[in-house]
């Protein structure tokens, strides 16, 4: 496996790959690898003759009173990791090559006013454009993205189909820890008993599934779930919401394809937790 910082060196081994004729397959990440991203790796490596994993917090997806300096890092753990599940290559550059200021932005408003992008206003823009760049520095003929951040593969996949990427998106199952809590690298944010109480988010996806079906009222489903987080005294609601699953606008009742997807603050770490429905 090969480990590169550079935007060149990166293109140049592209380049020789391509003309070999083989096909690209991309898992963009933040790094502090778990189980969910190891999962796309798996699918990318099934897929695809060489795997490419990007590993770089991107700063411009980060609010100003956001977590990026206290983002969990750990580059040595991530390559032993992906190493072990046959990537042919990480990526790993330093913002000061990814980005120049000032410098141009992708974003895709419609997808990323709701949600998230309530909470987070600047957030998707920043995803978009680092993915952008990641589409165009590795040129994927498939790039793996997983359902635990269900709004992102939404807009990942507009984006997509917009602005003409020749790339085929695929989209991976919420990989979640034996308890249910859907794996993520800010769990290590969790205390004990903060940990504890994140499962509400889990338990309160449970109720939405058992509760949904065709015609009911979003309202419905969406109070029995909130009902489950307000019994958490350590949780706190940023959202529970229900959205058309492909222009992720709010529905009032269960129609077509929904996307129920929420927010919660357990003490100061923002966890979020979705399903889907299809009628
Ligand atoms: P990150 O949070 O590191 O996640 C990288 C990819 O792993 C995303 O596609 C995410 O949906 C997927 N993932 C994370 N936890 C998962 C889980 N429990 N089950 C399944 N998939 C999971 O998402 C980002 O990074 C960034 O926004 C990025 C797309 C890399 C752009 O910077």
């Amino acid at each position: 496996m090969q480990v590169t910082t550079t935007v060149e060196e990166t293109r140049k081994l592209v380049k020789n790959w391509k003309k070999e004729g083989k096909t690209i397959g991309l898992v963009p990440t933040m790094g502090f690898l778990h189980e969910g991203h190891a999962s796309l790796i798996r699918r990318c490596r099934e897929e695809n003759d060489i795997v490419v994993v990007s590993d770089f917090v991107n700063p411009t997806q980060f609010g100003p009173t956001e977590d990026l300096e206290a983002y969990p890092r750990d580059f040595k753990r991530d390559s032993e990791l992906c190493e072990s599940l046959g990537a042919d290559l990480i990526f790993h550059p330093e913002p000061k090559e990814m980005y120049h200021d000032p410098h141009a932005y992708v974003s895709i408003d419609t997808l990323s006013d709701t949600l998230c992008g309530k909470t987070r206003p600047i957030h998707f823009k920043g995803v978009c454009t680092v993915v952008s760049k990641l589409f165009n520095i590795v040129a994927p003929d498939r790039a793996y993205f997983g359902q635990k951040d269900a709004q992102q593969l939404a807009i990942i996949r507009k984006m997509v189909q917009d602005l003409n990427f020749d790339i085929q998106i695929v989209g991976c199952p919420i990989i979640r820890e034996e308890d249910g809590l859907a794996k993520s690298s800010r769990n290590t944010y969790l205390s004990a008993e903060e940990r504890k109480a994140a499962l509400c988010l889990s338990r309160a996806v449970k109720t939405g599934q058992e509760a949904i079906c065709k015609g009911i009222k979003a309202e419905e489903v969406l109070s029995k779930m909130r009902a489950v987080i307000e019994a958490e005294p350590l949780a706190k609601i940023d959202y529970v919401s229900m959205v058309d699953a492909l222009d992720m606008q709010p529905v009032e009742s269960v129609e077509k394809d929904v996307l129920v997807a929420m927010a919660v603050y357990i003490g100061k770490t923002r966890l979020i937790d979705n399903f889907s429905y299809e009628v």
